[in-house]
């Protein structure tokens, strides 16, 4: 039973990374997957609070733990951590998912190397799928995340508007050094009838086509109180298990 390690990276902030990477989280956990849900925007993630879940325990205890090691001169991969050690960090949510909060605290210069630790003991453990949420940045430790992980998901909004931005995106990404063979490409929202086909963004974009999602009104600030009817939550539903069984 191999790990599944899924990094959801956006090509714009508010792009949709956060409700991707839950939701994709939340399919596979439904399904059975054990499934772990990592926030890894280092200085404030919002995954926690968008479950219901306390701030703590989080990744930052950990990332101060390895902080306070490499202060002791020890070099990233010299910190070594048992699955007991590591099994404190991480919280439960009572659909059985298992979440890492978010780290209110931004290590610049030594995160790369901590998410490179966070990443090689994470392996270890039981989990069936690892997603990580990210943010849409080009930082030496999304980088390396993008880098390690098997899948990165790159979530692309409001389509035709954003294609030409994705592909610079991609561009800015491999002469960061990342190279994007295993990138797929997730529309988040449906295209308008003027926009070209999802299959024809993604021939562009020269990725392969993970999954598209609609809409979801209830999901935007604001509009709470509307009711929101069954077919659009299903709709999306069905969309996440198609991007599921993509990625399977
Ligand atoms: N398919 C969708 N339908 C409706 N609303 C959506 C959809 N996807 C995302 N949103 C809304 O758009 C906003 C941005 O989404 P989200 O927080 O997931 O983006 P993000 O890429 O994680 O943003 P950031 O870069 O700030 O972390 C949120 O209010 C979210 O609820
Ligand atoms: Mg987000």
């Amino acid at each position: 039973m191999a790990q599944k390690m899924i990094a959801v990276y956006g090509v714009r902030e508010g792009s949709g990374k956060t409700v991707v990477a839950r939701e994709l989280a939340g399919a596979y956990q439904l399904r059975g997957k054990k499934t772990l849900l990592v926030d890894m925007v280092l200085g404030g993630g919002q995954i926690a609070g968008s479950l219901g879940l306390s701030p703590e325990p989080n990744l930052g205890q950990w990332l101060q733990e390895m902080d306070r090691q490499m202060n002791e001169d020890l070099p990233p991969f010299a910190l070594r951590f048992s699955p007991e050690e590591v099994a404190p960090f991480i919280q439960h949510h009572y659909t059985g998912l298992d979440v890492l909060a978010a780290s209110p605290l931004d290590f610049p210069g030594r995160a790369a190397g901590m998410v490179e630790v966070v990443i090689t003991h994470l392996r270890p453990l039981s989990h069936e799928v690892i997603i990580f949420d990210t943010r849409s940045v080009v930082r030496e430790y999304v980088l390396r995340l993008l880098s390690l992980v098997d899948t990165v998901l790159l979530v692309t909004d409001s389509y035709r508007y954003h294609l030409e931005y994705a592909a610079g995106v991609l561009e800015r990404l491999r002469e960061a050094g990342v190279t994007t063979d295993h990138f797929q490409l997730v529309l988040n929202r449906m295209p308008t009838l003027t926009d070209e086909s999802p299959r024809e963004a993604a021939r562009q974009l020269g990725l392969p086509l993970a999954g598209v999602l609609p809409e979801l009104p209830a999901m935007q600030p604001g509009r709470n109180n509307r009711t929101l009817s069954y077919e659009l939550v299903d709709h999306f539903t069905r969309s996440i298990n198609q991007l599921v069984e993509r990625l399977e």
